[in-house]
């Protein structure tokens, strides 16, 4: 089989949430790229809609659906319409995600929750929602959940998000486990340092020149630098690839992990 045939996603839907920016945006152009119709989703509306502009100028499928991921109700309408306007969902990558920082002592409950209700909460919600769908339909499928090296390790001053983005990770084996035998497979990217508005003025700063030196490859992640695990996961090149969490940091965890 020659490399396009084992990536190609011709025939897939995929819904891609935290597209209005950054790392989903990106996710969502290398998916249509490759043939797969995508619904792009996230709460800015005008930023959905210039993403998905430059995917249909570039000959791609792709849709906007507004909705905020810790939602129930708008969970549900974003599936219904996208499967109204492309087909069941059999690619759903969960990457909205927000950050944090702050002493542990300081974190506010509301704080707390925000963070684990869109990192954590809203990853399951969503993964359930697609796997209901797609077991109704008798599909099988591919979810991918954006994790961290947070996941992993941990640095002071992120302790919602670290522990958000282990379990992440866990959960991420335990729908593997539950849902392989029913073709859906379900995997995890754990990103280093990449450049996005997340934190773009951080990684600026002395701190993150500090960071950059402990990269193994000498620099931050930046755009693309994911398009190769993403479409590993989501395509028949990764039909064997279930409950895994593929890092993509340039080597900068490996003291962590050991
Ligand atoms: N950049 C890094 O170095 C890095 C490293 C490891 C992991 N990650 C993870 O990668 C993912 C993407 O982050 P990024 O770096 O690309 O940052 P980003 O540009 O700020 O993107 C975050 C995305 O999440 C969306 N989002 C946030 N809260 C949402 C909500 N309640 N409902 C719907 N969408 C929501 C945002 O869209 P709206 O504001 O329009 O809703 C935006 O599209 C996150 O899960 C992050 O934790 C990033």
């Amino acid at each position: 089989m020659h490399a396009s045939d084992f990536f190609d996603l011709h025939g897939h839907v995929a819904l891609v949430t935290g597209a209005s920016s950054g790392l989903g945006a990106r996710m969502a152009q290398v998916l249509a790229a490759n043939g797969a119709a995508v619904a792009l989703v996230a709460r800015r509306a005008d930023r959905l809609t210039a993403q998905v502009e430059a995917i249909v100028r570039g000959g791609g499928k792709a849709v906007a659906v507004e909705a905020d991921v810790t939602d129930a109700a708008a969970m549900v309408r974003a599936f219904d319409a996208v499967e109204k306007q492309l087909g069941t969902v059999d690619i759903l990558l969960n990457n909205a995600g927000v950050v944090h920082s702050g002493k542990a002592v300081e974190v506010t409950a509301e704080e707390w929750r925000r963070v684990l209700a869109t990192d954590l909460d809203a990853v399951f919600a969503w993964s359930q929602e697609c796997a209901r769908r797609l077991l109704a339909a008798g599909r099988g499928g591919a979810i991918v959940n954006t994790a961290s090296v947070l996941g992993l390790g941990v640095n002071k001053g992120v302790a919602a998000y670290a522990t958000a983005k282990a379990g992440v990770i866990q959960l991420t084996k335990a729908l593997a486990l539950e849902w392989g035998f029913k073709g859906i497979r379900v995997n995890a990217i754990a990103p280093g340092w990449f450049i996005t508005e997340l934190n773009r003025d951080y990684l600026a700063s002395p701190a993150g020149a500090a960071i950059k030196k402990e990269v193994p490859v000498g620099r931050f992640g930046q755009d693309g630098d994911l398009d190769g695990a993403v479409l590993l996961l989501v395509s028949k090149a990764g039909a064997y690839i279930n409950g895994a969490t593929l890092v993509v940091d340039g080597g900068q965890s490996v003291a962590l992990r050991g």
